[in-house]
């Protein structure tokens, strides 16, 4: 199936691994110009290598920034000033006992995984509009439905991009524009994955049992009842930024193996 995206210049933030590296690599592969960025050159261009292997044509772009400061958004965007696709990816994850989530943590949390997304669509959206096609899409989750007592900052942040998304969605009426947001369930990404084998450690057990009892015990209303893989979770995020999905905006999609138990 062609996209429909050949030549669109397409920013993901936090593409260096996991569900951003994924979406990244399928934007490439369906020929977009893809924009790679994580906190530091050395991991960007480690992405860009990799991509490369698979789709050796891929037309990528290295950008270094940390999303959660306005200084190096601000710099981004000079060095970018227009992107016809935004995957508002990069977000961070750490459980805590609400007690212990410090202001510190809380604005950290705040900055990162809702601020980039704000900073950036106040960047881009507006020439989107004008130029009458764009898409920007928020990855959020299904904690932002679902939200997890032992990371309620987390949770806030996931719904909160909710808002955002269907508020900036609302700003788009009767252009060629969408904004959407995407709620990926568990995902075996990096973050994931460091997540499941530190739990594995400190229960002494291999990572398929920790698998296995955290769909048993945590996450016991997924149908999938197994993390799904990032190249699952990016099919639903490249086919929202394709000019196939032109008539989906203001929409919460969820890729998350039927853990939210909502038909709505
Ligand atoms: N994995 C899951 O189970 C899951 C489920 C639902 C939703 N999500 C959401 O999906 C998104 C991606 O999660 P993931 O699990 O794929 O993450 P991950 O494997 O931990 O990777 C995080 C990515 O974000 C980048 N990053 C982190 N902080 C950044 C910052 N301040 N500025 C720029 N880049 C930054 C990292 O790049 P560098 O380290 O190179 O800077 C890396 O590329 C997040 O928004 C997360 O909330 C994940």
């Amino acid at each position: 199936m062609d996209l429909k995206i050949r030549g669109k210049t397409a920013l993901v933030t936090g593409s260096t691994a996991g569900i951003g590296l994924a979406v990244a690599t399928l934007l490439a592969k369906e020929g977009a110009r893809t924009v790679i960025n994580g906190r530091t050159m050395a991991r960007v261009e480690a992405a860009i290598d990799q991509i490369r292997k698979t789709t050796p044509g891929a037309s990528l772009v290295g950008m270094a920034a940390d999303v959660g400061k306005a200084s190096d958004i601000e710099r981004l965007v000079k060095g970018l000033p227009d992107v016809d696709i935004l995957v508002n990816n990069a977000g961070i994850f750490e459980p805590k006992p609400f007690g212990e989530i410090s202001d510190a943590d809380w604005f950290r949390f705040f900055e990162v995984n809702v601020m980039s997304g704000v900073r950036l669509s106040r960047a881009y959206l507006p020439a989107m509009i004008q130029r009458n096609w764009g898409r920007v899409v928020f990855i959020s989750s299904e904690s932002a439905l679902n939200i997890p007592a032992e990371m309620i900052h987390y949770g806030l942040t996931k719904t909160a991009q909710l808002a955002l998304s269907r508020g900036l969605a609302e700003t788009t009426a009767g252009t060629g524009v969408t904004v959407n947001a995407v709620l990926p369930g568990p995902t075996l990404s990096e973050g994931a994955s460091g997540f499941l084998n530190s739990m594995a450690q400190a229960q002494k057990m291999d990572a398929a049992a920790v698998e296995a009892n955290f769909f048993k015990t945590i996450r016991p209303s997924s149908l999938l009842k197994r993390f799904a893989t990032t190249d699952e979770v990016a099919a639903m995020v490249v086919y929202v930024c394709s000019a196939l999905a032109s008539a989906t905006n203001g929409a919460a999609l969820r890729v998350d193996g039927g853990v939210v138990r909502s038909i709505a």
